[in-house]
């Protein structure tokens, strides 16, 4: 008798990105505020990390709140119904409930049925992280569409007396659609991780110590501290510089493109300075539009990509169709590089 074969799924030849859409919150926090908080200056702020304002999230823009809307104006875009999405992939690091995972409330309310629905955790790869999955979801054929958010309320895990991070963190949300395509629309990902160096950005203690033993911790009527995110800018800083660089150049060659090819680059808004060596180490020309969406909307982690995305798209900096090169890079260490089309 012959042994019994599993009929394997099949999915797309390719996938792309059909829209994208983003949320910024609606409270504007310029640096003079963050000014009444840390002992700096405006001018060191913005020569700094090239930031002028960010905004922050008030009550009513909960994570699932950003993520709807800014998933809404990509599904609007990409022409689709959101019962023809087969998944929901949303990746943050600042949904504050460890279990469920915010996506099935996301994908409840925006109507996808009964669509595969989970988080992930990759910092300010997160997005690049989730298109990876995405594209293979699509082309291994278990969903025809995925949406993909990365959303932040990274104001909750904001020290505002702290010098190295109250003037970088932002909140927001962006959203793609990704689906079937008859040309390559997603280069191939060059990810990877770091953990020698997970100590650089982290929460200061993990959610037990800070909250389950606040007496064992810190004595009896001892004080609940809050476990706030911290960095240690400079190793950050380097390693961003030196390898994020590196990888770039990779996605570009496993995409087959050359610098000159792009239409955009849109890195991880992480720090002005630090785009603008990735521009010198990758000898980008200076005709190629890079996105700078960090200087009115602050470090907006895994939302980053996909926020400034929209906006290049929505100020005519970028087209649809497009070569876009994006990079994202954070905590864990970890990254996500590749070269897409532009919905
Ligand atoms: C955070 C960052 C902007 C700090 O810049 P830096 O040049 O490394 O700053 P340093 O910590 O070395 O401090 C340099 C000086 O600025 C001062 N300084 C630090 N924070 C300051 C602030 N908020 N305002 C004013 N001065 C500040 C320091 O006291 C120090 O002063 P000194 O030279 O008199 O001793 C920078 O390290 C950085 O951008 N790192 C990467 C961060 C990042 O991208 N994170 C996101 C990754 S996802």
């Amino acid at each position: 008798m012959t042994k019994p074969q599993i009929r394997p799924a099949t999915g797309a030849r390719y996938s792309r990105i059909h829209g994208v859409g983003g949320y910024r919150p609606v409270r504007v926090i310029p640096n003079a505020e963050v000014l009444e908080w840390i002992d700096s200056s405006d001018e060191w702020i913005r020569t700094r990390s090239g930031i002028t304002e960010r905004r922050w999230a008030g009550p009513e823009e909960s994570v699932a709140e950003m993520s709807v809307q800014a998933a809404g104006k990509a599904i609007a875009q990409a022409g689709i119904s959101a019962e023809q999405i087969g998944g929901v992939i949303v990746a943050t690091v600042s949904h504050l409930k460890q279990t469920p995972a915010i996506a099935t409330e996301i994908a409840e309310r925006l109507g996808c049925g009964t669509a595969p629905a989970f988080d992930i955790s990759a910092a300010c790869a997160g997005f690049g992280y989730g298109l990876g999955l995405a594209d293979g979801m699509i082309r291994g054929g278990n969903a025809e569409y995925v949406l993909v958010i990365g959303v932040e309320r990274l104001s909750d895990l904001t020290d505002q007396s702290d010098r190295s991070t109250a003037f970088i963190f932002g909140d927001g949300a962006g959203a793609a659609i990704v689906g079937p395509s008859d040309t390559p629309g997603i280069g191939k990902l060059i990810w990877g991780s770091d953990g020698s160096q997970a100590d650089v950005i982290t929460q200061t203690e993990a959610w037990d110590t800070a909250f389950a033993k606040p007496d064992a911790v810190n004595g009896p009527g001892g004080e609940t501290k809050w476990p706030y995110l911290r960095m240690d800018g400079q190793p950050v800083f380097r390693w961003a510089v030196w390898e994020m660089a590196k990888v770039a150049q990779q996605a570009l060659d496993a995409a087959g493109v050359t610098a000159d090819q792009l239409g955009a680059f849109i890195p991880h808004q992480a720090n002005m300075r630090i785009t603008d060596a990735m521009i010198k180490a990758l000898k980008l020309p200076e005709s190629v539009p890079v996105a700078r969406d960090i200087a009115e909307t602050g470090n907006t982690s895994a939302a980053s990509i996909p926020l400034a995305m929209e906006r290049m798209l929505e100020t005519g900096e970028a087209h649809s169709g497009d070569l876009a090169l994006i990079i994202g890079f954070g905590a864990g260490l970890v990254y996500a590089a590749a070269v897409v089309t532009l919905p």
